[in-house]
């Protein structure tokens, strides 16, 4: 068997299951840029399939679709450096995730700690899709053979199962034809939590908006968000070994840190021995300075859906014409006449 050599591919993608956060930001969009900003090819995907594993309003969801295809541009990603595209527009996403739900098995599914984490106890009654998404995602992944997939710490298992569904694939087909993609995730920004708990994810479908910075909030909401933040009385320590066990101030200063393009340490060379009635007004101007220029470009580009749309289009041609032929090949190595 010869070793297939993989040009390095970047794919990644995001739900349009209501609006970005900062967790959103930190954690992935701002890591698309840098990787675009890299020369290397890179594919994101607003994965309307995905969200529709729970319920979503149809208008809504189309909102929702461009939203996010405007934060992705204002924050830097360009439509003629990366592919910008909505999974439903490029069919071969569903037809290569169905040859993977047969690939994957029930054991390792049952192992995914995001089902058991939004099924909650209503196990019996949430969607098949919601069970099975990480397949389509799979999917998503190698379709395109891509070999690096920016996402936050919550994603890693899924990348995980990717490797495994590739690496069973290739065995059982005895190929070695789709790649063992590597999941990144560093910088301080991977796992930003809760304003509220320090121990929770910041999400976009926590009930309480004061948990999270959502990236259409103006410069007050932001500020009013970060000063009612929790946090402790203490002060901040001069070394990173000094958050250990304090969830809520490690959190703040991990989102400056992401803000600022700084590491933890250095940040806390700057404010150790700072109170956070110091700090916090500190975070909210370093916040405001760097989001507002993104929200209100988000909100110019909604004023014009169509180009929103027209850019979305555009991607899902050029994604298609990578995808196509991987999935025809796929068929081929799985043995459907053609
Ligand atoms: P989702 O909003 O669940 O579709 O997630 C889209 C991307 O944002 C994924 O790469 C997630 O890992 C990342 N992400 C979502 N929430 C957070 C968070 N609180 N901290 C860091 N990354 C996050
Ligand atoms: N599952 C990811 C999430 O909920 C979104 C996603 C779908 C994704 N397909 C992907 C991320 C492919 C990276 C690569 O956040």
């Amino acid at each position: 068997m010869s070793e297939v050599v993989h040009t390095p591919r970047v794919f990644s993608g995001i739900q349009p299951s209501g609006g970005l956060t900062l967790g959103n930001y930190l954690g992935a969009i701002k890591r698309f840029v840098e990787m675009q900003e890299n020369g290397i090819e890179t594919v994101y995907c607003m994965v309307d399939l995905h969200a529709i594993t729970v319920w979503q309003d149809p208008a809504a969801l189309r909102r929702q679709t461009r939203e996010l295809a405007a934060g992705y541009i204002a924050a830097g990603l360009d439509p003629h450096k990366s592919i910008l595209f909505n999974q439903s527009q490029v069919a071969e996403h569903a037809q290569l995730g169905w040859i993977f739900n047969c690939v994957a098995r029930m054991g390792w599914m049952n192992r995914m700690t995001q089902f058991k984490d939004k099924a909650g106890k209503d196990r019996e009654k949430v969607s098949v899709g919601l069970f099975s998404y990480p397949t389509l995602m799979a999917a998503d992944i190698l379709l395109y053979h891509a070999t690096h997939v920016p996402v936050g710490e919550d994603q890693k298992q899924h990348i995980e199962l990717t490797r495994d569904i590739a690496a069973k694939f290739n065995h059982d087909y005895g190929v070695d034809f789709f790649p063992m993609t590597e999941p990144v995730i560093e910088g301080a920004g991977t796992r930003v939590m809760s304003l509220r708990d320090g121990s929770k994810k910041m999400s976009k479908s926590d009930p309480s908006d004061a948990s999270r910075i959502n990236m259409t909030d103006d410069a007050d909401a932001i500020a009013k968000k970060i000063r009612k933040a929790k946090s402790d009385a203490d002060a901040l320590p001069s070394e990173a070994a000094g958050l250990k066990d304090r969830p809520e101030a490690r959190n703040l200063v991990n989102i400056y840190a992401g803000l600022a393009d700084m590491s933890v340490e250095q940040v806390l060379a700057d404010v150790g021995g700072r109170q956070f009635s110091e700090f916090k007004p500190m975070l909210a101007e370093m916040a405001v300075s760097k989001l507002s220029p993104i929200s209100s470009e988000m909100a110019r580009l909604m004023q014009a859906p169509d180009e929103i749309d027209a850019v979305l289009r555009a991607g899902a041609d050029r994604a298609r014409a990578i995808a196509a032929p991987i999935l025809e090949k796929t068929y081929e190595i799985v043995g459907m006449v053609r």
